[in-house]
């Protein structure tokens, strides 16, 4: 059994430097220690809001939570939801991420009844995972 916790937080202004460069920093030390600790997901954000699915297995899922949890970059940290399953959703992705662009990814959002504004609000574990899904494979394919 693998578990999989969703939860959304906000950019905090002083995390330092231009957001999408401590979005790139956050990706690359999360691939880094996922990949040691087994552990997958994906990364959404949008310049003030992220939206995480961590996977794996279960007490790595909770450690990492828990640094996450603690990281001064970002605040309002709110767990959406939690899943157990048989198998993982993003094997293919250590931490794969999208930042989102609003004119290009107003369609994706869209196509799941979300829109730029408010988006993470609206999303349960699963449509959260749905639409990271749909990011990842989108990206994958358009490089
Ligand atoms: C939005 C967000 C998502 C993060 N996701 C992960 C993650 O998936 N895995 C991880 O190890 N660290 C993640 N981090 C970073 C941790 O909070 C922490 O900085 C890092 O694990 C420390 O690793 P280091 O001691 O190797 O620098 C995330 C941080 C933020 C703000």
């Amino acid at each position: 059994m693998i578990k999989q916790l969703c939860y959304h937080s906000r950019i905090k202004p002083e995390a330092g430097g231009r957001v999408l460069s401590v979005f790139r920093d956050i990706l690359k030390t999360s691939q880094r220690n996922n990949q040691a600790q087994g552990l997958s997901g994906y990364l959404l954000f949008d310049r003030t809001y992220f939206a995480q699915v961590l996977e794996g297995p279960a007490a790595k899922v909770d450690d990492t939570f828990a640094r996450i949890k603690a990281d001064a970059r970002h605040s309002s940290v709110t767990i959406i939801g939690t899943r157990d399953r048989s198998g993982r959703q993003f094997g293919g992705w250590t931490m794969g991420g999208a930042a989102l662009e609003v004119l290009q990814d107003r369609e994706v959002l869209l196509s799941h009844g979300l829109d730029v504004e408010g988006w993470q609000h609206k999303l349960d574990c699963r449509g959260l995972i749905d639409v990271a899904l749909d990011f990842a494979h989108k990206r994958a394919s358009n490089g």
